[in-house]
């Protein structure tokens, strides 16, 4: 097998012949979302796993997102072509040190973004996405005092979105907090017809100059009906894909980063996964991913909370 198109066929029946489907999120290079069965943002790539006919899930995406793939299908066998694939946000809440914080903070209902470990799930309330966190944290009662992990930023944004009562723990992501306020100006100067696009992992000066804040799935459908012809996109670049597989004609602008020689706009985690790596997961089933028992017990509950509230509110 040399050609590209050959592992692309081999991928096709490998699918076919084993039950598999390819999941991946809108991070994902090109290539490897035009050969996905389903391309969306973390919640609809966990309601997709949720609810489907395969016997395999491979996971175009990071090990939280095929970890919670795994709890939410734990009778499937769910691969990740790389398991180096991680998240630096995921990673800078460690389950150690989120008991001592949830300690520190007692009483409070303990709501995780869905970028978090296994175990972190399992040791809260309510999950949630960037999709849904609002109406999240809005679904608890008034007055319920909340702990939010560990995005820093969509922690602040839902803090004054809502009013409630926080306490945001101190994480943050690599590719969001490089944004450049600066260079974003500069830009907008350059085309003051752009629309600036923000996801809410950024830092708050940069939402600030947002015309419109939103998951990876709500920016893609704010450029599909807004008349505008350019965006600057505040989130990481995978996502321009399939903004101009919608509309080839408009401009999509990728916010320049503080350091403009580090290439930060794209998430060095995401871009582990290529299709030669997808190809040899599926053809030899593996890596996969392995959770004790008693985790997905724990780290379900949350999660099945979070689908149940997006799928009463039709989100
Ligand atoms: P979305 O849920 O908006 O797809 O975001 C996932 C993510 O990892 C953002 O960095
Ligand atoms: Fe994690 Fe940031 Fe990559 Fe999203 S973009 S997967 S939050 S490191």
């Amino acid at each position: 097998m040399n050609s590209r198109s050959d592992i692309l066929n081999e991928i096709e029946i490998l699918k076919k012949k084993k039950n598999a489907i390819i999941l991946a999120h809108f991070y994902q290079t090109g290539d490897i979302q035009d050969i996905a069965d389903f391309v969306g943002d973390s919640l609809a790539l966990s309601q997709k796993a949720a609810s489907n006919d395969a016997d395999i899930i491979l996971f175009a995406g990071v090990k939280f997102m095929a970890e919670t793939a795994k709890i939410l299908a734990p009778e499937k066998k769910v691969l990740l072509p790389d398991m180096n694939a991680g998240c630096s946000l995921a990673d800078s809440c460690k389950p150690e040190d989120f008991e001592k914080f949830i300690d520190a903070n007692p009483g409070r209902t303990v709501v995780s973004y869905v970028n978090t470990s296994a175990e972190i799930k399992a040791m809260s309330d309510i999950i949630c996405t960037s999709s849904n966190a609002i109406q999240i944290v809005e679904s608890l009662p008034p007055d319920e005092k909340i702990i939010f992990a560990p995005d820093r930023n969509l922690g602040n944004y839902v803090l004054n979105k809502t009013g409630r009562d926080i306490v945001i723990w101190n994480g943050t992501c690599h590719v969001h907090e490089e944004f450049s306020l600066e260079a974003i100006i500069k830009l907008k100067a350059e085309y003051p017809d752009a629309k600036i696009i923000v996801h809410p992992e950024c830092e708050m000066p940069v939402r600030m100059v947002a015309d419109f804040i939103g998951s990876t799935s709500s920016l893609l459908s704010y450029t599909k009906s807004d008349a505008s012809n350019v965006y600057i996109v505040a989130t990481e670049a995978g996502i321009i894909h399939q903004m101009k597989k919608a509309n080839p004609d408009k401009i999509y602008l990728p916010a320049p980063p503080k350091d403009s020689t580090c290439g930060c706009s794209e998430c060095s985690f995401m871009k582990l996964i290529t299709i030669e790596k997808i190809y040899f997961c599926l053809k030899n089933e593996k890596p996969e991913i392995y959770l004790d028992k008693e985790v997905i017990l724990k780290a379900g509950k949350p999660i099945m909370r979070m689908m149940k509230i997006s799928k009463k509110l039709g989100l």
